[in-house]
């Protein structure tokens, strides 16, 4: 391997030990600790397990987080209603609705309840309209920690050419925006695009976030490139692996982000972080 590892666990585990000398600095203070409610509707296993890290999380920088767990036969309306009531509590600065939420749930409808700023997951019409127009507020987690994983390589990628992989609500579309902010020229490949090969060939800068192991070959990894691999995918081995074929890209890259310890911990972080700015700068 010839790749330099970006370590997002030790990244995240350094943003987590600065937010809890925040946390507690306004505690010392007499200010109230930060409130994140966090909730999750139905019992999706990955969906539990995601919950439960970020509730671990909280706990450890002195975050408080509100539980609701509701069944899967909970009603638009209860969530819309849910929603209410904590876009009204003062204690709690950030709203998390954990997706995918079941069938039958609208979740654009709820996502738009949430207050913008309550909205720590950065996935209100608002709040990614604000990050398309260069004055971001609350920022979607996952683009904006991959953002301090690049900045922590001390490299420059003014005007790389930035592939990315995914054109999803929560990662794809956000990150195009945010690399867009750091001076990048930004491709987005999705479903319909012809030739993803060439497009990866191309690029300074691959940012994979599918869901389908191995949907970059390794091969395809210009000399050089950065590669940050979002996917988390779980094998019928019970690995986890990533979208991009490791071995073989961490052979052409000049950094790669591992599966797991790289994007995930980052995501987490930055939840964490969200929900601070929120108390200090939207709430206080
Ligand atoms: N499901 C997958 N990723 C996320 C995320 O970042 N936030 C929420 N709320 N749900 C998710």
């Amino acid at each position: 391997m010839t790749a330099k590892l970006i370590d997002g666990n030790a990244t995240a585990k350094a943003m987590r030990n600065s937010i809890k000398e925040r946390v507690d600095a306004r505690l010392e203070a007499g200010k109230r600790a930060p409130g994140l409610a966090v909730i999750l509707v139905g019992t999706d296993p990955a969906s539990q397990v995601y919950v439960s890290h970020k509730r671990k999380d909280c706990e450890q920088v002195g975050i408080n987080s509100k539980a609701f767990d509701l069944p899967a036969t909970t009603s638009q309306q209860e969530l819309m209603d849910l929603i209410d009531s904590l876009n009204k509590d003062s204690e709690i600065d950030g709203i998390l609705v954990q997706l995918p939420l079941p069938e039958g749930l609208n979740s654009d409808q709820i996502l738009e309840r949430i207050n913008p700023s309550k909205d720590v997951d950065g996935f209100h019409p608002f709040n990614v309209g604000r990050l398309a127009q260069r004055m971001p507020v609350l920022r979607p987690c996952t683009p904006a920690g991959v953002i301090d994983l690049l900045d922590g390589t001390g490299q420059d990628i003014t005007g790389m050419h930035a592939v990315i992989v995914g054109a999803s609500n929560i990662v794809g579309r956000p990150m195009g925006l945010e690399l867009l902010l750091k001076g990048c020229t930004v491709t987005t490949c999705h479903r319909f695009t012809k030739d993803l090969e060439g497009h990866v060939r191309q690029a300074d800068l691959v940012v994979v976030a599918v869901g389908k192991p191995g949907i970059v070959n390794g091969e395809w990894i210009k000399e050089g490139a950065i590669v940050i691999d979002v996917g988390i995918n779980r094998l019928d081995t019970g690995k986890l692996v990533g979208d991009v074929d490791f071995e073989a890209a961490a052979e052409r890259a000049s950094f790669i982000t591992p599966v797991p310890g790289g994007v995930g911990p980052m995501t987490r972080a930055k939840l964490l972080e969200n929900t601070l700015f929120a108390c200090e700068e939207l709430h206080d």
